[in-house]
């Protein structure tokens, strides 16, 4: 058997696993343990797409306050526009994957940028996004959409806490804005694993509002 063949064998079987763990246990992590190891290993030539997102690199794209607080009443519970330039930077050009949540939050799919919308609902649409049905799906659909786009080896994971939670396991870098606030929300980011290790940080004051916060790059 081939390397290719053998690969896809341990992806399915690993996977089956991983399923019927996660619907005995819903906490359970969606993907398997490896996913990482099989996306990265040089020269692995996938030939389709639940392949192609293995070989992406996954970043996710976040701000939180001291307490892992991310949002509040389905919104983000503070305005700083660097942090906003900030996200723009980042995600400009590429391929972002997002829960149904935080778009109706904004109001509008993000300009520039390949939308996917994850939902349970199967009638659910919404102008300028691209919509899955599960993580795996928008995953594995966005993996095409990445090759195409301007930034071709990231997809960008934006949130909100329940679509963080559901991919910590097959994150390879956090792209993560440290808020020195402590704002008591209702949406939370998932500790980050030790296997992470901070591997750049800068700090900043916002002008207007005073607010002290720091951009962070933690890598595997
Ligand atoms: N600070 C930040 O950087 C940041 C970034 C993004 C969001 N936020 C904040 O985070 C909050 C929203 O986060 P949240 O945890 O409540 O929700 P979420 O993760 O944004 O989205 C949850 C929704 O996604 C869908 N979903 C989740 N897992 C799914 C799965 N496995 N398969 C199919 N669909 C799935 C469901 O949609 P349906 O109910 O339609 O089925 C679910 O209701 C808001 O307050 C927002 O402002 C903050």
């Amino acid at each position: 058997m081939n390397r290719i063949r053998a690969l896809k064998r341990l992806w399915r079987y690993k996977r089956f696993f991983t399923l019927f763990n996660h619907q005995k246990s819903p906490e359970a992590p969606l993907f398997p343990k490896g996913a990482g190891q099989l996306r990265s290993r040089a020269g692995f030539k996938p030939s389709e797409f639940n392949m192609a997102f293995q070989n992406l690199e996954v970043v996710h794209v976040v701000a939180m306050d001291q307490r892992s607080c991310i949002g509040k009443g389905n919104d983000l519970p503070w305005h700083i526009s660097a942090d906003l330039k900030h996200f723009k930077a980042i995600t400009q050009g590429g391929v972002v994957v997002m829960g149904r949540k935080p778009l109706e939050s904004m109001g509008r799919a993000l300009p520039n940028r390949v939308n996917w919308v994850i939902t349970r609902d199967a009638d659910w649409s919404f102008a300028g996004a691209k919509v899955a049905h599960s993580i795996e799906e928008a995953l594995t659909q966005a993996a095409a959409d990445v090759l195409a786009s301007e930034k071709p080896e990231s997809i960008f994971i934006i949130g909100g806490g329940e679509i963080f939670a559901q991919t910590m396991d097959i994150a390879d870098r956090l792209e993560l804005t440290h808020v020195e606030l402590d704002v008591q929300g209702d949406a939370h980011y998932p500790a980050i694993p030790d296997s992470f290790k901070k591997a750049a940080a800068e700090q900043h004051i916002d002008d207007k509002t005073g607010i002290a916060f720091e951009f962070a790059t933690y890598r595997k």
